[in-house]
């Protein structure tokens, strides 16, 4: 038996945990550097590989996976999220692509509230005080913000990330509604309100947080219209994907004062945002850290390469497969 490893190309620096073990176990082609390859650096570095162990804003498309070898056989993406890589022309060439779902959850969850609560309470606003040698002490109508007991948050996607954002909702005595394709089981929905419509479920939610995953349904969905119907001075977060919303609308209505905050981990374009967002000095914006904890990180990782040692070591059907 031969004891050549499978060639795999990683195209970030991942956490040094997984970087070892993809290293111990295959023949790793790292990117030290993390340089973010375009087309033709990935359709370069990946010659000759078996595997492919990518991330989120890594170039996927129908016209780099064209360009992939024969002996590829599979693409890792160590994401939850998978609208990067095109899945149907990947099939097409015979190549199983595969995602990191669960493991994320929780941080994901954690950040959403972190935006709910940065973008309700002014974070940025305070911050940027403090910072800015601005602030002057304590004053009765300081930053005076949104409360969030008692409210009415209503989620659009209630898959893992959303019942996760539910249940910490709760904690803070907020009011769940839910829009998903699925409606879930009593056991799952803990009481939270189900809008088979989205567009019904607007003018329910003082907060409107975004789990859905980026779909053609789903592109620019939190468009003028729709957040015509939030009720005035809701706050709008999205940590699921930037594309999800209409920029200008979003910006537009924070302007009218229609909207009172927006807290947002994920922008369309990436790691390019809308400059709009910047004028808004009540955004609460981070720069896509949902999952960014070493725990959750690694776990992706090993996820990821649970996939690909799956199928190159052993040839099995990977465990998180995407179809
Ligand atoms: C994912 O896994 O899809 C995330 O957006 C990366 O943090």
């Amino acid at each position: 038996m031969s004891d050549r490893k499978p060639r795999v190309l990683a195209t970030r620096l991942f956490p040094p945990a997984v970087q070892a073990r993809l290293q111990a176990n295959f023949d790793a082609v790292l990117n030290p550097d993390d340089v973010v390859y375009d087309a033709d650096r990935l359709a370069q570095a990946i010659a000759g590989c078996e595997g492919l162990m990518c991330a989120a804003g890594d170039p996927v498309n129908a016209a780099a996976i064209a360009r992939f070898p024969d002996s590829l056989r599979i693409i890792a993406t160590f994401s939850v999220g998978y609208e990067h890589v095109d899945v149907a022309a990947a099939t097409k060439r015979g190549i199983v692509v595969t995602n990191t779902p669960d493991v994320l959850t929780d941080a994901t969850a954690d950040v959403t509230l972190l935006c709910l609560l940065g973008a309700a309470r002014r974070a940025q606003e305070g911050i940027d005080m403090l910072r800015g040698h601005r602030w002057i002490g304590w004053a009765p109508t300081q930053l005076m913000g949104t409360h969030v007991t008692g409210k009415r948050l209503g989620i659009l996607g209630m898959g893992r990330i959303g019942q996760a954002v539910a249940d910490r909702a709760r904690a803070f005595g907020m009011t769940i509604h839910y829009s998903n394709r699925k409606r879930l089981s009593p056991d799952e929905e803990k009481g939270a309100i189900f809008h088979a419509d989205p567009e019904a479920m607007l003018p329910h939610c003082d907060f409107l947080s975004l789990n859905c995953p980026l779909t053609a349904e789903t592109r620019k969905w939190l468009n003028q219209a729709r957040i015509a119907r939030l009720p005035d001075g809701a706050v709008v977060v999205n940590t699921a994907r930037g594309p999800v919303v209409d920029d200008d609308a979003l910006i537009a209505a924070v302007h009218s004062g229609k909207l009172a905050s927006v807290g947002l981990d994920v922008f369309d374009g990436e790691p390019k945002l809308h400059p709009g967002y910047l004028d808004l000095p009540n955004a609460f914006l981070l720069p896509h850290m949902g999952s960014a904890t070493l725990e959750t990180r690694n776990a992706m990782g090993f996820r990821a390469l649970d996939n690909l040692e799956a199928l190159l070591l052993r040839g099995e059907t990977p465990p998180h497969r995407v179809v």
